[in-house]
């Protein structure tokens, strides 16, 4: 079974027809083409397809589309103003905090939700609210540096 649904999408306001069981992360991917968002485990385990819906950061592979009638959702791809950089993004540029970058949009997404609901007391409370993103190139340290920069 299939279904509409309306939601708005980094300000754009989108109505879809999706199968019941489509993702947030597949109706991004494949039906919006917004690739920035990417597909690690596909199962909740790595963080690579973190979004915000509403403000709150979700793992977009666990998020069922057809859920999320009048959504607020902000991908990778809606977070700078023009050419200006969210902080967050200049910060991971200046703290070199990625290598291969294929868990960079979710890192980010994690460290922007991470920063607006104020868990950035210290770098154990950043790491912590962070544990859901994966990176194999193992550039942790770095990318606690580019949070905690951004909050402060
Ligand atoms: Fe969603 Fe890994 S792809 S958590």
């Amino acid at each position: 079974p299939s279904g509409r649904v309306s939601l708005t999408v980094n300000g754009e306001r989108h109505t879809v027809t999706v199968d019941n069981r489509t993702s947030l992360l597949d109706l991004l991917r494949e039906h919006l083409d917004l690739t920035g968002s990417k597909k690690g485990c596909n199962a909740g385990a790595c963080g690579a397809c973190t979004v915000l819906v509403d403000g709150r950061q979700v793992n977009s592979c666990l998020t069922l589309a057809i859920r999320l009638e009048g959504a607020e959702v902000t991908t990778i791809e809606g977070l700078a103003d023009g050419d200006e950089l969210h902080p967050l993004q200049q910060a991971f540029i200046e703290q070199d905090a990625f290598q291969c970058g294929y868990c960079t949009p979710g890192q980010i997404m994690s460290g922007v939700g991470c920063i607006q609901e104020g868990h950035t007391g210290s770098k154990d409370e950043i790491r912590e609210w962070m544990s859901g993103n994966i990176c194999r190139c193992g550039c942790y340290v770095k990318i606690v540096r580019a949070v905690e920069q951004t909050a402060h």
